[in-house]
């Protein structure tokens, strides 16, 4: 007790001194100033909605498949095919596949795409908004993401950018079950939709970006610990080096420059000299547009120059046009014989609001009165092909009269459409060897029959149409009929949401028909 005031006292003597001794204020004086750090905290910047009501609706289309038999749910964003885009495209879909390919080696079981149950939910084919930003165990146990049962793989994916001609997606594939995530990677991937080049997140920074970088992420945290030094930092060890290029590969280009994000644990001896302790979350860094543009490529230069402009890259085009893997998403071609009929219209509007594709086998004798809504398929993606002329039964006529049936069709449905006619379908599915022979053209027949012609109750339809199909099937309607035409939508949004794919029978066939023969799915 005794003690303290003593203490006290001496430390009160010794102020006094010290105010005794200060100088007098210059007038002339002002604080050193020293430059911001050049990098410094950020947000992370957020993704882009790619789904049908965002801005990109119109210039990206989707992928989205399940299996669960090898374990794997998978969705990503295309851009519409043009020679500019195939690397990117082709890339994204190598993600899916290696995806796949990896659970086919865990599992044993073989690939081939099926549909989902009805009322699956698959419809929605994009990148969903800030889905890559959830936690690995979130995505495999949400059905929406992740593999049945939440054991196996999911690979996701946003939209990172989209200004001038370049796009950027990131993709993430997590594997494993929500208890024990085994793998959790992500890449994002850059396209210049105007030359054809890509370059993933860590390629648009040249050699020796990550020392210059790594330098100014040491230069920004010391001076928040306080530190005025005005030596350069440091670009650091291995260690330090390895966590900015992991950096790199996170970059996202925002209006003021390119934000990165250092993984958790970034130091450097002058850091710890600072007692700073290494960041324990993973640290948001944005870095000026002047600094990126001394360190990026030629490539990432010009995404940095195109800051603020609109989307330049090209549109989708109708569905029917696309390239679809039929191998790798499940697809089913939905045809319609006996039209086109005034009813035709109001299947066409449908599919378009499904952003899906058909193939009608139309009759000759049709062809000129319906000239409009014919050259409307061809121009919105659909595939027209050849149902006689009057549709008689082909194996009672001589081989001349089948190939005037088939010649005189094809003839007229080529001039009403603008395309060309290279499949035919024999009335009542009626065909033998002299048939085909005479009609010179391959037969696509089906595998389900919806028996629209009997006229069923609307659920009936519904229900043939879009229970009984299983990937490749080709179903049989008739666009003649009201009720066909009045649940047309009400199929398709069936079919998409079990996760078919609707395509023409072209693509059904891998893009190209075949020659010759008889055929009632995809083989
Ligand atoms: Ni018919």
């Amino acid at each position: 007790m005794t003690s303290r005031r003593p203490a006290v006292l001496m430390l009160a003597a010794a102020a006094v001194v010290l105010t005794a001794c200060a100088p007098a204020a210059r007038a002339d004086w002002a604080p050193p100033a020293w430059e911001p750090a050049a990098v410094h905290a950020a947000e992370a910047p957020a993704a882009i909605d790619a789904g049908p009501a965002g801005p990109l609706a119109t210039v990206l289309t989707g992928v989205r498949l399940r299996n669960d038999a090898v374990g794997v749910q998978a969705r990503v964003s295309l851009l519409p095919d043009t020679p500019q885009t195939a690397v990117f495209n082709a890339a994204m879909l190598q993600h899916v596949r290696a995806a796949i390919d990896a659970r086919v080696a865990a599992s044993g079981v073989s690939y081939t795409p099926v549909a989902a149950a009805v009322g699956s939910g698959m419809s929605s084919r994009r990148c969903e908004l800030g889905s890559t930003a959830r936690s690995a165990a979130e995505l495999l146990a949400d059905p929406a993401f992740g593999p049945s049962g939440g054991a196996g793989s999911a690979v996701l994916c946003d939209i990172v950018a989209a200004r001038g001609p370049f796009i950027g997606e990131s993709v993430r594939v997590v594997s494993g079950t929500p208890d024990a995530v085994a793998a959790d990677t992500t890449m994002i991937l850059y396209a210049d939709t105007a030359t054809g080049e890509i370059a993933t997140a860590d390629a648009l920074w040249a050699d020796g970006a990550a020392a210059a970088l790594g330098a100014h992420v040491v230069d920004a945290l010391r001076r928040d610990a306080g530190s005025l030094t005005r030596r350069p930092a440091s670009p650091g060890d291995e260690a330090q080096l390895a966590a900015v290029r992991a950096a790199l590969s996170t970059t996202i280009p925002v209006a003021e420059g390119f934000v990165v994000t250092v993984p958790a644990g970034f130091t450097s001896p002058e850091l710890s000299a600072l007692g700073v302790p290494a960041n324990a979350e993973p640290m948001v860094l944005a870095v000026p547009a002047d600094l990126a543009a001394s360190l990026v490529t030629p490539f990432g230069a010009r995404m940095l120059a195109a800051a603020g402009q609109p989307y330049t890259g090209p549109a989708v085009a109708p569905a029917g046009a696309r390239a679809v893997d039929c191998a790798l998403v499940p697809c089913v071609a939905v045809t319609y014989d006996d039209g086109p009929s005034g009813l035709t219209a109001g299947i066409l509007d449908e599919l378009a609001r499904y952003d899906s594709a058909a193939t009608f086998f139309a009759m000759g004798a049709n062809a000129h009165g319906a000239r409009d809504v014919l050259a409307r398929m061809t121009r919105e993606g659909h595939e027209v092909a050849n149902h006689t002329w009057n549709h008689p039964q082909l194996p009672k006529l001589t081989s001349a009269q089948v190939s005037a049936q088939i010649n005189d069709t094809t003839r007229a449905l080529e001039a009403a459409s603008g395309q060309r006619i290279d499949s035919f379908r024999p009335p009542y599915g009626e065909f033998n060897a002299s048939v085909l022979a005479a009609a010179g053209l391959p037969a696509i027949l089906w595998d389900v029959d919806t028996l629209d012609w009997q006229k069923p109750p609307d659920e009936t339809l519904v229900a043939r149409a879009v229970e009984q199909p299983r990937a490749g099937s080709i179903v049989l309607m008739h666009d003649v009929h009201a009720g066909t035409a009045r649940v047309a939508g009400t199929i398709f949004q069936g079919l998409l949401d079990r996760g078919f794919t609707l395509v023409t029978v072209r693509q059904l066939f891998g893009g190209e028909l075949p020659a010759s023969g008889a055929w009632r799915r995809a083989p």
